[in-house]
């Protein structure tokens, strides 16, 4: 790193349009299925409405296919997260139930530029404990989003998402194993975002570039294990989890909330 220029990707003002217009598909798509979780209703079932959403923007899926960890190709165009599992949960016949607390993660591409957000939803009535967990999380996101400014460093973020969730008590633990990552002409670049760490460290941030900042909070052990399906990411001790995700670009007018279905600048 040190004296080495930073690779991370730089956008143009017109790239980042379209990168606003990848990321309003998926504001749209999640505000869809965030209305649709029901219980009763299949994870399959929210992957269709996503499916619709890509085809009516002429979207494609920043996911279906993905290869990650070489071999299984990902088969679905959400991730449906349920309770102990804390990302990747393959979408299909499983049934939401009352009380459930769902991670949806989603991701479009318009003209080869990927946007990448993901919400936790509440099925039915969820106990407090767990609607606290998720308010947490996505307070942790929105602090780390306020500091994707020109001139702060990387793990600014990191920080400002760690202080968020470590001051809310000693009940919650931050998922180590995964974390933020660049975004733009593909879903995943550099650099890696941890949702811990000290401030004032990794690259300077510039205009133009394009950050998917995504805390994983888990009450309980933040121990994590990846499922037989080769993807679903689970809690070792049951313990539930919540996500959230926005892809945010730095201007020189603040950060941009790509993935907000209004128009937000920081
Ligand atoms: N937002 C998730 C992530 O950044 C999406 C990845 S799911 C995959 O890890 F299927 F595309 F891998
Ligand atoms: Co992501």
């Amino acid at each position: 790193m040190f004296g080495r220029r930073s690779a991370i990707e730089i956008k143009s003002r017109t790239e980042l349009d379209v990168m606003r217009q990848a990321g309003l598909v998926v504001a749209r798509a999640l505000s869809a299925i965030g209305l649709a979780a029901k219980p009763g209703v299949t994870t399959g079932q929210l992957d269709s409405i996503a499916r619709d959403v890509l085809s009516d923007h002429g979207a494609t899926s920043s996911f279906l296919g993905y290869k990650a960890h070489g071999a299984v190709p990902y088969p679905g165009v959400i991730c449906a997260s349920v309770n102990d599992e804390v990302v990747h949960g393959i979408p299909g016949d499983r049934i939401l139930h009352d009380g459930d607390l769902l991670s949806v993660d989603f991701g479009a591409i318009i003209d080869g530029w990927n946007g990448d957000a993901a919400i936790t939803i509440e099925v039915g009535d969820v106990a407090p404990e767990l609607r606290e967990l998720s308010r947490v999380t996505r307070e942790s996101l929105w602090a780390g989003l306020a500091q994707a400014r020109v001139g702060a460093h990387l793990t600014d973020i990191s920080h400002a998402i760690e202080t968020t969730i470590v001051s809310a008590g000693a009940d919650y633990g931050i998922v180590e194993e995964y974390g933020g990552h660049g975004i733009g002409s593909r879903m995943h670049m550099d650099p890696h975002i941890l949702n811990y760490g000290s401030p004032g460290r990794g690259p300077v941030l510039r205009a133009g570039m394009a950050l998917a900042i995504e805390p994983m909070v888990v009450l309980g052990s933040p121990d994590v294990g990846v499922q037989a399906d080769a993807w679903t990411v689970s809690t070792l001790d049951g313990g539930r989890a919540a996500h959230w995700e926005h892809t945010v670009a730095i201007t020189d007018e603040g950060p941009w909330i790509l993935t907000a279905l209004d128009d937000v600048h920081l």
